[in-house]
């Protein structure tokens, strides 16, 4: 049985971009991982792979509204990337629209998390923002670890001030959320920001690099240009979900003067892409 992540948080915080680099570091040593997005107002296999066409079928909206959800239909629906066959991803198709399907249900999206869990050693929940679209809450209830990415401004800090109330079930394992601030950019005022929404576990900072291959349709090559404060975040993850193997390594949270006042990685110049994936494993792993 896989363990499963969930991500959630503000709109535009970088959560979808965020699973991917997670899936990637997790499928490091040739672990598999699926990530599963059930966002109608976005469909995401076309912007995870923008090079490829699916028929209906492909789409999560197919399998959500099957008669049956089971593990058999889940493997045989799950998109493996082409140059990466580690990582599976489950979204909406290109044109469809929220209208497509019925609406989602939790017992349906319950289904389709568990069933996902028993194919892989991954399972990662990129959620909506909108907890009124059912799969984010049923997805932070069924998560062995939940992830919340807040833009460290006004828009994050007030979007958990509304979204907490609705999660305060114990179920909800509110408490327990590892929170990282999305984009963070250096005029951003990081320790109060992290003092209004209750403390921040790591920072995700904005690359020109990382955007890129948001825009260009390459979110699976964004790993190589995450800085060592995204990385340390996702280390931070990694050793959640196996506190038996690591011990935390808290010396990169500490404050650095360079991204204070830079926002940007030490190192600016460009490599390959996939060279820069294997160091940052490396780092990661090490
Ligand atoms: N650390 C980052 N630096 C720069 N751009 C980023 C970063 N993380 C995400 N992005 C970009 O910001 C936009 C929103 O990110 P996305 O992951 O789609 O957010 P969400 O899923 O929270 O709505 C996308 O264009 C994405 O490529
Ligand atoms: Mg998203």
């Amino acid at each position: 049985m896989s363990q499963i992540i969930t991500v959630w948080g503000n709109p535009g915080s970088g959560k979808s971009m965020f699973c991917c680099n997670l899936a990637k570091v997790l499928t490091a040593g040739k672990e598999k991982a699926i990530i599963i997005n059930a966002d109608s107002s976005t469909p995401m296999l076309p912007v995870w792979m923008p090079d490829r066409l699916f028929d209906a079928s492909a789409s999560i909206g197919n399998v959500l509204s099957a008669l049956e959800i089971n593990t058999a239909l889940v493997a045989e629906r799950v998109c493996v990337l082409k140059d990466y066959s580690f990582i599976g991803v489950m979204g909406y198709s290109a044109g469809e629209t929220p209208f497509s399907y019925p609406e989602l249900k939790y017992e349906q999206i319950r289904q389709l998390i568990f069933e996902a869990a028993k194919l892989v050693d991954y399972i990662i929940l990129d959620c909506s923002s909108q907890v009124v679209n059912f799969f984010t809450p049923t997805a932070i209830e069924a998560s062995d670890l939940a992830i919340r990415i807040l833009t460290p401004d006004l828009r994050g800090v007030n979007y958990l001030k509304a979204h907490k109330p609705l999660l305060t079930d114990a179920k909800f394992h509110y408490g327990d959320h590892l929170t990282f601030a999305g984009l963070a950019r250096p005029f951003h005022a990081i320790d109060e920001m992290g003092h209004l929404i209750g403390g921040l576990d790591g920072m995700l900072p904005y690359s020109k690099e990382i955007e890129r291959c948001g825009t260009s349709g390459e979110m699976f090559h964004a790993l190589g240009y995450c800085n060592k404060h995204y990385l340390q975040a996702l280390k931070l993850v990694k050793e959640r979900l196996q506190p038996q193997e690591n011990t935390v390594d808290t010396e990169a949270q500490e404050e650095d003067p360079e991204l204070q006042e830079t926002g940007q990685p030490e190192s600016q110049e460009i490599r390959q892409p996939e060279s820069q994936d294997k160091e940052a494993r490396h780092e990661l792993t090490e």
